[in-house]
């Protein structure tokens, strides 16, 4: 957002408040061995910062990391930047037309407050870990180490490690450690997709020069990544999408058959649609299974004693120290209590109309607000970037507050029929995918309502669409003009285009 303030309107009179010492989000809090994107990078990165990332299109997490702070640096944010501040909450003060943010600095434990025209709110999603809830873990006397923020400075040489988790995270923990421990077991309690990782070879010179002389040609590619992951959104509709899912779900069984031992196959293939959760492109994990000293238990641990972790038979299984890699906790946002207008918070709101926003990004009683991000309910994907969406995001918000920010006055908002008919379109349109009708549990579902409060239920190219024009009749401007775009998609225009084509169609009739 920061970047396209700047860059797309010259704007520099913003500020961020950042919680954790670095910028990095994700990349930042995320820091476990084996770390490492999902999604080919020329796509998991900026459109207006692409960089030649070299053969390999999976990036660890320090370069993930490291290219987020380059970005900062290249377009001069860190001025912009204050870290070590949590922001605590907001009120919408409706005379004044601002918002009134306190924000803690968690250095010295001073409170103190902003104003600001436009409030946007990039908090995240994925950042708060799920809860332990394995009996006797605090009886444990070894070390036990999280995920997020990891403590990497225990040294897992010769140890016995449980790691407990079956995801996209626990994976790389255990393909990345396996080597190097005395003892690793693994409890999994569900079951997932594992395909090959998609490799694009980027490393002869002639491809490396072509890329770095040809004008354009890293766009294009970008482009043609972009496509073909999009296109892998077919599979997760029910019905057009079932013969890519079958087929997809023969590469995979064929993948784990191929690269781990017999005696695991009926433990780590799923019975469940591929879809139903994020697929896991994976290798090393599954090569892992291999070594006699790791061990995957498929099921939940019983519980934890001073020294071990007890199967649900009772069977210890010795460990000096416990990795969990049990995700996040997507539902219990504390956060969303501290947007308020006049004492309403958005907490309330979703409780009122469901969890959702117009776009991922507006929501009908806060005025001049907006979420961006994986904070943007049903704007993150099952198999494409967030960071695209991301990017579409900020786009449409500079879209519809251009004329505030120029005029630093005025207000806008979306209104409570656009929310609501877009709420409709979304819960319809998720009926018609496969973890809907799956139901296998994710953190993509609300664990209270069940419904999927994470995933857009169409492509990124859709969003994208989507987002390009915001529609005249879905916002409110008051005390400002509307931005010139609006005036393309207002009624008078939209009769105006109706007229044209009526009277160009009976003209080319007649003619
Ligand atoms: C391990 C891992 C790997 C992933 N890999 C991929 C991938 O390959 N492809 C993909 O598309 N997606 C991936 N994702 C999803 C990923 O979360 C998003 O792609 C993206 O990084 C999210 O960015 P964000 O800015 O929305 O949120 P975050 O990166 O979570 O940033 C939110 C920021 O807000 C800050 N914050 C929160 N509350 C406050 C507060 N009260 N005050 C001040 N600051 C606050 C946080 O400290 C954080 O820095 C991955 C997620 C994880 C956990
Ligand atoms: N770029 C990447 O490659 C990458 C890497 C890591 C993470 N991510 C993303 O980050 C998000 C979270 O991934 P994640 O792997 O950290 O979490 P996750 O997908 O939520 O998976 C959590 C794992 O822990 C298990 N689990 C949850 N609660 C448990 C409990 N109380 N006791 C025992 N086991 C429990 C789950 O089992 P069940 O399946 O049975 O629920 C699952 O195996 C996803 O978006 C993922 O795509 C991406």
């Amino acid at each position: 957002m920061g970047c396209k303030l700047k860059a797309t309107v010259g704007i520099d009179d913003f500020e961020i408040y950042e919680r954790e010492p670095e910028v990095g989000g994700t990349w930042y809090i995320n820091n476990y061995p084996g770390c490492a994107n999902d999604i080919p990078i020329i796509v998991y990165s900026f459109s207006f910062a692409q960089k030649d990332w070299g053969n390999s299109q999976w990036a660890p997490q320090p370069r993930i990391e490291g290219y987020i702070r380059d970005v900062v640096k290249d377009f001069n944010l860190s001025d912009h930047i204050h870290v070590k501040r949590t922001m605590l909450n907001a009120n919408w003060n409706k005379e004044k037309e601002y918002w009134v943010v306190t924000i803690k600095n968690n250095e010295t434990g001073e409170i103190f407050t902003r104003t600001s025209n436009i409030l946007i709110s990039a908090h995240g999603g994925l950042d708060v870990p799920r809860p332990i809830d394995t009996p006797g873990i605090e009886t444990f006397k070894g070390d036990i180490l999280r995920s997020q923020r990891y403590d990497q400075t225990v040294d897992l040489t010769g140890k016995n490690v449980v790691v407990i988790g079956n995801a996209c995270t626990a994976t790389q923990i255990i393909g990345e450690i396996a080597p190097k421990v005395k003892t690793l077991t693994q409890f999994a309690r569900g079951k997932q997709w594992f395909l090959p990782k998609p490799v694009v070879h980027l490393g002869h010179p002639v491809v490396r020069w072509m890329l770095k002389y040809i004008p354009g040609l890293h766009t294009a590619l970008r482009g043609l990544v972009f496509g073909v992951v999009d296109y892998f959104m077919k599979a997760m509709y029910v019905k057009n999408g079932e013969a890519t899912r079958k087929k997809r779900m023969e590469t995979s069984k064929r993948h784990v058959k191929n690269l781990a031992p017999a005696k695991y196959h009926d433990a780590l293939i799923p019975d469940f649609q591929i879809g139903a959760k994020r697929r896991i492109f994976d290798e090393d994990y599954l090569k892992s299974l291999n070594y006699d000293h790791v061990d995957l238990i498929a099921e939940r641990p019983a519980r934890i004693t001073e020294n071990s972790v007890v199967r649900q038979d009772g069977t210890e299984v010795p460990a000096d120290v416990i990795i969990y890699a049990i995700g996040f906790d997507t539902t219990t946002n504390k956060f969303l209590e501290n947007f308020n207008n006049n004492g309403l918070n958005l907490r309330q709101h979703f409780a009122n109309v469901g969890t959702g926003a117009y776009l991922g990004a507006a929501v009908a009683p806060l005025p001049n607000f907006f979420l961006l991000g994986t904070a943007s309910p049903n704007c993150a994907s099952g198999h494409n970037s967030v960071i695209f969406t991301s990017e579409c995001t900020a786009n449409f918000i500079i879209r519809v507050i251009k004329p505030i920010v120029y005029a630093k006055k005025g207000t806008v908002h979306v209104t409570k029929e656009a929310e609501r008919k877009y709420q409709e379109w979304i819960r319809e349109k998720h009926q018609e995918m496969i973890w809907e009708t799956e139901n296998v549990g994710s953190f993509y579902l609300d664990n209270n309502t069940g419904k999927n409060t994470a995933l857009y239920p169409r492509s990124h190219t859709h969003y994208w669409w989507s987002t390009l024009i915001p529609k005249d009749s879905d916002f409110v401007y008051e005390n400002v003009s509307k931005p010139w775009l609006l005036q393309f998609t207002s009624k008078k225009a939209m009769s105006a285009y109706g007229t044209a084509l009526v009277a160009g169609t009976a003209t080319w009739f007649l003619a």
